[in-house]
């Protein structure tokens, strides 16, 4: 099969809502109050619609970034078919390259951080859906810049799967002066094909922990987390 490796076939894409997103949008709605007013800016941008949802809360200013194009087009169609093309922006680039020297009120991230090695992915570059062996190829960056583009009691809210080592993320926020605190956990499905593809000594490790087996069906624990100012 064109494509295919060891693992299985090519994941194939779509750019659309996963649960992470919708995950995501629930928790930013439980804090509309703070988002009224923000300047926002999104890490991975995707679709655009975690941008679109927090213009429809009454963010002031959208700023969108993501590696791939075709999410950049995404993204600045769904804004201007949801009326809010004037207010946004976004740009084609690694991370906080494109906004460097930039500071938000609020910082949102639906990163890919799956703990598996880059795989084949139809149309998409190869770490689409991968953080690599252990989850945390774009966390770790993510959070080491999150401190230089937060504004004054900014905060950064974003998805987190149990098992790729939330202590460790927790220990980067603290060494930058920020804390960490969980604010929702869901459970995700994760298909056959994509635990086929785990980092073996993660499955391993969180069975049982993070990750709930039924037979075939898996389900992973999944965090939305809110990254802030530490406490005086
Ligand atoms: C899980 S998707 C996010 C989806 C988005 N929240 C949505 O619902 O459509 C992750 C996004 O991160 C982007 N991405 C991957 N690596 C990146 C990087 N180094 N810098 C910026 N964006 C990146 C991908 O292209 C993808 O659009």
């Amino acid at each position: 099969m064109t494509g295919a490796s060891e693992a299985g076939p090519p994941i194939v894409p779509v750019l659309r809502p996963s649960e992470y997103t919708a995950a995501l949008i629930q928790a930013l709605q439980a804090s509309r109050d703070r988002v009224r007013g923000a300047r926002v800016l999104e890490i991975g941008s995707g679709s655009g619609i975690v941008l679109a949802a927090l213009g429809a809360m009454g963010a002031a200013a959208l700023c969108g970034v993501d590696i791939e194009p075709d999410a950049v087009s995404a993204g600045r169609r769904l804004l201007g078919e949801c009326g809010l093309g004037t207010m946004a922006e976004f740009h084609r680039g690694d991370m906080w390259l494109p906004v460097a020297g930039r500071r938000f009120d609020l910082i949102v991230a639906n990163l890919p951080h799956f703990p598996m090695e880059p795989v084949p992915v139809a149309g998409r570059l190869s770490t689409w859906s991968s953080g690599g062996a252990d989850g945390r190829w774009l966390l770790d960056p993510f959070l080491e810049g999150l401190s230089v583009h937060l504004a004054p009691g900014g905060r950064a809210v974003l998805s987190h799967n149990a098992f790729v080592g939330l202590d460790r993320s927790r220990d980067i926020a603290h060494d930058h002066g920020l804390s960490l605190r969980i604010v929702l956990t869901v459970l995700v499905y994760i298909a056959e094909q994509k635990l086929a593809r785990m980092t073996p000594d993660v499955l391993r490790a969180e069975e049982g922990r993070s990750l709930h087996r039924h037979g075939p069906y898996t389900f992973g624990e999944m965090h939305i987390v809110e990254i802030g100012a530490a406490a005086g």
